[in-house]
Order: structure tokens, then sequence, then C-alpha cells
């Protein structure tokens, strides 16, 4: 099976995408994979299999490998028509800005080349973290208490401490602080706004459980990752969370009850049905005293999620089978 891996964009997520795509060329090799990176300054270009290594990156020796352009159907070498990225199926596995917003969903649609990964009303609706709360109440799905703060306004919050600040469009926990007093508020807040104008802040729930769920439609049913109880740090920074290659030794299966595991799986299927097809995400809920909450979509998952799949090669085969059609352009859409 084919499959050409789009990773790295400008975004401040650009070293976890590399990392995302070095793992999945491990994870998948029964797939006929061919790698597109995307620089920092928007440039895309082919990446030799054997080349999927960190240090292409960090020394920039991708630069000597061939520049691509994106043209009706596939991706093209400058200048020279290359039929092997024709009518490629892209994975979107670009995280972040530029990656996961939408953008690069808006331009493979243009260009009506098929792929796997959140489609833009999807992405708009998991990348802003206000629209998430939106998503969850139209869905009748519950989510955390919280408030909007622009970088423009001064408000005062509502919110008993300890909270936690987070910027409304970053992953990763880029930007994301535990505040346990007023005091270090000011600090928490610069931190924020300097990767985001907008911030949403909730209380931080003492005594929270947190639980992983990842899953993706084939053949017309949800098929659910197995759910993972993330370790029990505070929570886990951005060092923790994606620079380890290992983290699939570590995965922590949670211990729950029947009737937990479907109320989570009721949750997911909420939120994913009619917006997510084509698309393999990780929501990370929490639960108090019994109720879910959705804390937050990741419609590309970091590494997607591979490490919570019994057979996640089969399980993309399997997506990959049963993605949606291109989308072309009609008016009335
Ligand atoms: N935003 C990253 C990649 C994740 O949460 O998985
Ligand atoms: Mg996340």
């Amino acid at each position: 099976m084919k499959l050409t891996i789009l990773f790295g964009g400008a975004s401040f997520e650009h070293e976890i995408s590399i990392v995302s795509a070095i793992t999945l060329k491990q994870k998948l090799s029964n797939f006929d994979l061919s790698f597109i990176f995307c620089d920092q300054d928007h440039t895309f270009y082919l990446i030799e299999a054997a080349k999927m290594k960190a240090v292409t990156f960090s020394k920039g020796e991708y630069k000597k490998m061939p520049k691509l352009l994106i043209a009706n159907g596939g991706f093209v070498q400058k200048g020279i028509f290359s039929s092997t990225m024709h009518n490629a199926t892209v994975l979107n596995l670009i995280h972040g800005a530029d990656g996961e917003d939408g953008t690069i969903a808006a331009l493979l649609d243009f260009f009506s080349i098929k792929y796997i990964g959140p489609r833009i009303d999807a992405s708009v609706f998991s990348y802003d973290k206000r629209y998430t709360k939106w998503l969850c109440k139209a869905r009748g799905v519950k989510s955390v208490a919280h408030e909007e703060l622009n970088i423009k306004e001064h408000k005062n919050i509502n919110i008993e401490y300890p909270i936690i600040v987070k910027p409304a469009r970053l992953g990763s926990s880029i930007g994301v602080s535990i505040v346990k007093e007023e005091s270090e508020l000011d600090y928490a807040l610069d931190s924020a706004f300097e990767f985001d104008g907008n911030v949403i802040v909730e209380p931080f729930l003492e005594g929270v459980k947190e639980y992983n769920l990842a899953g993706f439609m084939a053949n017309e049913e949800i098929h659910f990752s197995i759910i993972e109880e993330p370790q029990k740090e505070m929570f886990l920074d951005f060092e923790k969370k994606y620079m380890d290659f290992s983290r699939s030794e570590q995965v922590l299966q949670a211990e729950i009850s029947k009737e937990l595991e479907s109320k989570l799986k009721d949750n997911f299927e909420k939120i994913y049905k009619d917006l997510f097809e084509g698309a393999l995400i990780r929501c990370d809920f929490f639960v108090v005293e019994g109720e879910v909450y959705l804390n937050e979509i990741n419609p590309i998952p970091g590494s997607m999620a591979n490490y919570l799949f019994d057979n996640f090669e089969n399980s993309l085969a399997m997506l990959l089978s049963s993605l949606p059609n291109v989308k072309k352009a009609k008016i009335g859409y």
C-alpha cells in the first residue's frame, strides 16, 4: 500500500512532527512509504526513506534533496514530472499551525489529493480550544468550565485557584502553565500570549483522572484503541511527551470499569461522527467523580498514537482503504 507522509511544517510543533514521521517509518514496515518534508519556509522536499533520521533535519541536509511543488492530483518535482508522486495518497502528519488547523487540508482539497487526516471543518473545531468547547456543547459532551481572555483586554478571572492557562490554538503543552495563586498569573498569561492572542483559563481540577482514547472510522464503524491513563505527573511537558521515542514501552493501559469505558467511547463517538471521517484522532478526557469531560481533540496525534493500537499497521490500512472521496468544489456544498 502506497502512502506519502507529509511532515514538518512551520509551527512550534515542527520537531514533534519530525519525530512522528520517523516513528511511523519504523512502525509501517509493510507500507510503500514516501516522505515529503515541509520546512519552516513552507518549501516541500522529497526525502529518501534512508535519510529519515533526526540528523538530516537538524543539520539541514534535506536542502540537498529534490524540491517539490503541489499540482493537480499530487506532488511534482520542480521542472520534471515525477510519476511516483502523482496521485499519491497523503498522510497529513504536520502538527500545529499550518497543518492541523485546516491549512494543509485546504491545500490538499484544492488540488484533489486524497489524504488521511482531518478535513477543514474538523481541523478548525479541534485546533482552537474555544471552538472545541462549542462543538462539545452542540454534541452533548461535557467540557470543563472556562473563561476566554484576549491580549487586548484586561479581564478579571472568576475561577478559583489553582487554574490552568492555555493558548487557545496550540498543542503539545506549549505555553501552558498551572497557576496556584494570583501572584503567578501575569507570568503565566505573558507566556501563553506569546503564542496566541487568545487564551483560555480553566480550573485545575484536583483528583482528576486522565484517559486518552484514539480511534478512526472505517467501513462505517469506529475502531477504538486501548484506553491510556497517562503518567501521573501534574502534566506532561513538551520533552516528556514527545522527544521520547520509547514512549510506546511506557503506555499505561487504564484499569477502568466497563461502564466508564463505554462512557468514554460514547463521548468519542459523539465528537467523531460526521466530522472526523478520514482521520485517526485521539481524544483526551478528564474524569471527575465519574463524570466524563472532553479536554481536547488531537486530530493529528503525536506519532498517530500508534502505541495505543494492538496492530497499528492493520488499523492504518483499514483507514486508508475507506477514505472519504476527494472533495470537489460544489456550489452550495
Ligand atoms: N499535539 C500533539 C502532537 C499531541 O497532542 O499528540
Ligand atoms: Mg494535545
